[in-house]
């Protein structure tokens, strides 16, 4: 899903301090709300060769919640993509044929980190309800809304994997987040 304008990373000689830069301007007001500022993303994680147990288990478990998220994505954007109707159906089907896609991927990263610190991944979707509906428009509201939790939970989940140190997850998640962001942008454009 693109923002045009997206992504410029910089990485100096040693490629241990990595800055991420992108346009902000391209962003709705909801998705830098979900950014959570601009400091926080200017950090990058020093890895640490391993975790203490404490933050194995918080982090699990909020691993879990993003995967539960992930798992009720797939089924919501596969739900639209066999209820949409009419003309909007050649455009938006394959679009959330995209999402399907997307959700699943990332549930795939996610389970593997989860596995990775020696938890034991979820296969519940989140319990929120999956409204039906055959409109476009209510759709495209709730996919909205699925982003942006979505990219909420992968900004809380990001301070967790900075503070365990574990910079290779922080930077998968973190593209995961972007991802979203992307998503959240997209959604945004589509209801404009
Ligand atoms: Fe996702």
């Amino acid at each position: 899903m693109g923002v045009r304008h997206f992504g410029v990373l910089l990485v100096n000689n040693n490629n241990r301090k990595k800055k991420h830069y992108w346009g902000y301007n391209t962003f709705s007001s909801a998705a830098l709300f979900a950014l959570g500022g601009e400091n926080e993303r200017l950090n990058f994680v020093e890895p640490k060769s391993e975790m203490g147990n404490m933050d194995d288990e918080q982090l699990v478990g909020k691993l879990n919640e993003a995967l539960g998220w992930e798992l009720r994505a797939v089924n919501m954007y596969a739900h639209y993509a066999a209820n949409i109707k009419g003309i909007n159906r050649i455009q938006l089907t394959p679009l959330f044929k995209q999402e399907v896609a997307e959700s699943m991927v990332h549930a795939d990263t996610i389970r593997n980190a989860i596995v990775k610190l020696g938890g034991v991944c979820t296969t519940d979707r989140n319990s929120e309800n999956i409204v039906h509906s055959s409109n476009y428009r209510q759709m495209l509201e709730e996919s909205f809304k699925t982003e942006t939790t979505a990219a909420r939970v992968y900004g809380e989940l990001l301070p967790l994997l900075k503070e365990a140190g574990d910079g290779e997850l922080y930077d998968t998640v973190e593209q995961i987040y972007l991802t979203e962001l992307r998503s959240i942008e997209e959604m945004r454009l589509l209801l404009d």
